[in-house]
């Protein structure tokens, strides 16, 4: 296996580290970095993802409340304790757990999260800031596989990177910050033609489809950086990426593992922005 693993867990571990020191100085000063996580519904993966984030913050020293709302919560009810939580200045980030139940509309309860608790960065405002380039809080999911893409030593500028899904939460931001870092960007989608043709040009390629085994050896050019943002649950009742993991690893230089890939790394970088937006809002430095 020529591929070399870019190691989620150990890097995640790197960036919790320096968010509990960072988290640390700022309960020096006098401001308990605190997290609200809501999650609504009973969406069995949503629990794992939610409970990972409560459990990443008490290893932080980062404060967390956990709102778990029935799935017959109202969209009203929703906005209610989002606007709550809002107001409350001992939280300084909102995160709700997506999907929500098919009767809520998801941007509308983003909406309602102020730009500065937005520490998924998917509020209008922080969209618009990174769309331009300006600081703001970056998505968790793509500012954690730049990171894993950063670690591999690979030069960005250049080169071409190809995302393979357009989603709000990671192939258009994912896009952006590659854009960002000048590397030439494609993004595909279930209406591209010759996707694997396209994908085999990839220098760095970034699977965020949700179906597994999608990427297959022969769209993968031989010493590519591959990020597999896919968490697929098997027929086998184990976990697997968007990529064919043992095929892909005959040809990339580079691949992350699922588990223990981009998963633990999203964690991670909600840490560290949950630490930023406490830092800014207390208006300390850190
Ligand atoms: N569901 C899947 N990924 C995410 C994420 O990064 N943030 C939130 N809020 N929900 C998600």
């Amino acid at each position: 296996m020529p591929a070399q693993l870019i190691d989620g867990k150990t890097l995640a571990a790197q960036v919790k580290s320096e968010a509990a020191a960072a988290c640390a100085a700022l309960r020096q000063k006098g401001t308990v970095p605190c997290l609200a996580v809501v999650l609504v519904g009973e969406d069995p993966a949503s629990q794992v993802y939610v409970r990972g984030k409560v459990n990443d913050c008490a290893q932080c020293g980062i404060e967390s409340r956990e709102h778990r709302l029935p799935a017959s919560t109202t969209q009203a009810e929703l906005l209610a304790l989002v606007g709550m939580l809002a107001q409350d200045p001992a939280v300084h980030g909102i995160l709700v757990q997506l999907p929500l139940p098919a009767h809520i509309d998801e941007q509308a309860v983003i909406s309602a999260i102020p730009p500065e608790k937005d520490v998924d960065g998917f509020s209008p405002l922080n969209v618009g800031r990174m769309q331009l380039g300006q600081p703001c809080c970056l998505p968790c999911t793509p500012a954690g596989c730049l990171r894993m893409i950063e670690s591999t030593g690979t030069d960005i500028g250049g080169k071409n990177a190809v995302v393979v899904g357009r989603s709000n939460i990671v192939g258009k931001p994912m896009a952006l910050l590659l854009l960002a870092k000048n590397a030439t960007v494609t993004v595909c989608h279930s209406k591209t033609q010759d996707l694997a043709g396209i994908c085999r040009r990839a220098d760095i390629l970034v699977a965020a489809v949700g179906r597994q085994g999608f990427i297959t050896g022969d769209m993968v050019k031989p010493g590519a950086v591959v990020i597999d943002v896919g968490i697929n649950r098997g027929a086998d009742g184990r976990l697997h990426g968007d990529v064919d993991f043992a095929a892909a690893a005959e040809k990339a230089a580079y691949l992350t593992p699922v588990p223990g890939g981009v998963g633990p790394m999203t964690r991670a970088m909600l840490m560290g922005n949950t630490v930023a937006a406490a830092a800014r809002q207390s208006g300390l430095s850190l």
